[in-house]
């Protein structure tokens, strides 16, 4: 079996990877990134000494050099994790969202369709939804909710999502699509709300938090994004959307005032600032058709998956503090300074 991991030297993809590694070790991977802000390849160190795992350096937008990697290549399946993925960014320049997300897409479903993979499939978003007010408890995303988007970013994916649909429905592509909560976890980019708390507390530098930091998330440990994804593209049925999430909602300031306490640090570093532009108000996705369809549910609950991430960072330090001393320094400044 040989898989194209698109993204794979970003958070998910490489948690994917490294997961592959661990539970299919029959598994020839492929891992293509553009290698942007987001992207580490330090990250797959290990991956790649493991001889199973290959990288390419590329863009998926990039039709000829696509074209030529799955000519060469000959993938069974691929799973499309390469993304813009920041909300913060797509509303200060949404233009790579577009070209990323949606023609990047765009090719990978051309170089599929020419080249007879047996499975695509997309790493799609439950912000694709929109969101759920903050006052009714019981209501859930489900496959059956219609596309609302509110970001660049959610617009930009839910347009690839659909383009995905369009494929297996117009062309027949084999393909499956996820849409999954918020993950948390191993090299999450610190820009993102729980890897910026933990560095930032470290460092006991003040941590913001918009508005009035009431806005629900539900949070699942990448690991069980992982394997949600590999039971869909073995067992997962193709033209199908699948929700994945583990009905674990929080409120950011519950999880900032989790985080410090794990930490021992007070909260007098809590600073709230000016609210997200379109700030979805809460997220929370009834995953009864993966549970029921595939059995799948997830394995790590919040306690004990919190504890485990703030561990790695911990025992991670050059990982993120070669980031946050780079170019993240003048990212931070222009999203924060004055807000
Ligand atoms: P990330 O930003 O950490 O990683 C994205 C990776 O894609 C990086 O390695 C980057 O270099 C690469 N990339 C960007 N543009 C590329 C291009 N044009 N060509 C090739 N590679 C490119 O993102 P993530 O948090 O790991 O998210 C992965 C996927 O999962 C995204 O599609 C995202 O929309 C989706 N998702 C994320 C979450 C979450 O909580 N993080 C939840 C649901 C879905
Ligand atoms: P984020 O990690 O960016 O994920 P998403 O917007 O895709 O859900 O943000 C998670 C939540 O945390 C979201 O409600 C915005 C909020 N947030 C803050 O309060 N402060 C911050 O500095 C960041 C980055 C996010």
């Amino acid at each position: 079996m040989k898989i194209l991991v698109t993204g794979g030297a970003g958070f998910i993809g490489s948690n994917f990877i490294y997961y592959l590694l661990e539970n299919r070790p029959e598994y020839e991977t492929v891992c293509l990134d553009k290698l942007t802000y987001a992207g580490n390849l330090k990250t797959l160190d290990s991956a790649l000494k493991s001889g199973k795992v290959t990288f390419v350096k590329g863009d998926i937008a990039n039709r000829d050099f696509v074209d030529e990697l799955f000519e060469k290549q000959r993938f069974d399946v691929v799973v499309n994790f390469a993304a813009e993925s920041h909300v913060d960014r797509s509303i200060e320049s949404p233009e790579v969202f577009l070209q990323t997300n949606i023609m990047g897409t765009a090719s990978l479903l051309d170089a599929s369709r020419k080249h007879g993979v047996k499975r695509y499939h997309q790493v799609s978003t439950d912000e694709v939804y929109g969101d759920l007010p903050l006052d009714a408890a019981d209501s859930f995303f489900t496959e059956e909710t219609p596309i609302h988007t509110s970001s660049p970013y959610s617009a930009s994916k839910a347009s690839a999502d659909l383009l995905t649909l369009a494929y297996f429905r117009t062309y027949g592509l084999p393909v499956t699509v996820s849409r999954c909560s918020n993950n948390y976890g191993p090299y999450h980019f610190p820009e993102k709300l729980i890897p910026l708390i933990i560095t930032r507390a470290l460092n006991d530098e003040n941590i913001p938090v918009y508005g009035q930091g009431l806005n629900v998330r539900d949070w699942l440990y990448v690991e069980d994004h992982c394997k949600a994804i590999t039971m869909i593209i073995e067992k997962g049925r193709a033209g199908e959307v699948y929700n994945i999430g583990g009905h674990n909602e929080k409120t950011n300031i519950d999880v900032v005032k989790t985080v410090l306490s794990i930490l021992g640090k007070p909260e007098s570093l809590i600073t709230y600032v000016k609210d997200r532009a379109g700030h979805d108000l809460r997220y929370a996705i009834d995953p009864a058709k993966i549970s029921g369809e595939l059995g799948w549910s997830p394995e790590t609950k919040f306690d004990e998956g919190i504890k485990k991430t703030v561990k790695w960072y911990l025992e991670n330090k050059t990982w993120w503090e070669d980031i946050i001393n780079g170019d993240y320094k003048d990212y931070y400044e222009k999203m924060y300074s004055g807000r």
